[in-house]
């Protein structure tokens, strides 16, 4: 039964369907030990230092929870996916974490606040990304941060957002604004890329 399935999930995309081989692909799965570890390195420069609440949003198998975790951090984690939802309670059990069906984009969180919103590869498919990133600066503490993780990808009908207009999307709501460039760190994907990938670590 899908009884966790509402009625926001990604155009053209079954999420329950992609759950089982999701993390098979290295950036996703982070089951090769180099890829963790260059995952493990940015998301502790990303991070707040100090052991935290950290929001993932769309987080999927919940591998970059786990990292998170693995960094002392209280990981929420939320997901429109029952299938993406059951391999990250499994992926994170005896951790200390906590994993929510619901929209990405108004995460049933409550009255909720957080050191830091992660999110990495959803943004760019929720309708709204003005508002959304709105309402994710809302659910930080004081001195949180937003840290997404987005590119464009493909070349014919390239799907994503920018980092310039990312960056523009943030400029009203956050103070610092950070961009790292990632296309040209292999380890991070398993494998050489050619597209726009990058990092925005944004703080209020
Ligand atoms: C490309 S995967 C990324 C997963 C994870 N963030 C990662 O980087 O490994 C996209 C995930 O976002 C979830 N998702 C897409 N739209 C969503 C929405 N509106 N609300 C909640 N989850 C959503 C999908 O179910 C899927 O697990």
């Amino acid at each position: 039964m899908n009884d966790e399935r509402d009625e926001t999930t990604t155009p053209g995309v079954d999420w329950d369907a992609e759950a089982a081989a999701f993390d098979d692909e290295p950036d996703h799965g982070l089951q090769d030990a180099q890829v963790r570890a260059a995952w493990a390195g940015r998301l502790r420069d990303w991070l707040p230092q100090r052991p935290g609440d950290v929001l993932d949003l769309g987080c999927g198998t919940g591998s970059l929870s786990l990292l998170a975790a693995d960094l002392g951090h209280r990981v929420t984690g939320v997901d429109n996916s029952p299938a993406m939802l059951e391999r990250a309670r499994a992926k994170l059990a005896g951790r200390d974490a906590l994993f929510l069906a619901g929209d990405a984009a108004a995460p049933p969180v409550g009255e909720r606040r957080f050191d830091a919103v992660l999110v990495r590869h959803v943004l760019w498919t929720l309708p709204a990304p003005d508002h959304v990133l709105r309402h994710w600066r809302d659910l930080l503490r004081p001195g949180g941060r937003l840290v997404l993780v987005e590119g464009v990808w493909g070349t014919l009908s390239p799907v994503g957002i920018p980092a310039d207009r990312l960056t523009r999307l943030l400029a009203p709501l956050t103070g610092d604004v950070r961009v790292e460039h990632l296309a040209g760190d292999a380890l991070l994907w398993g494998r050489q890329v050619d597209d726009q990938r990058y990092a925005v670590v944004a703080t209020i």
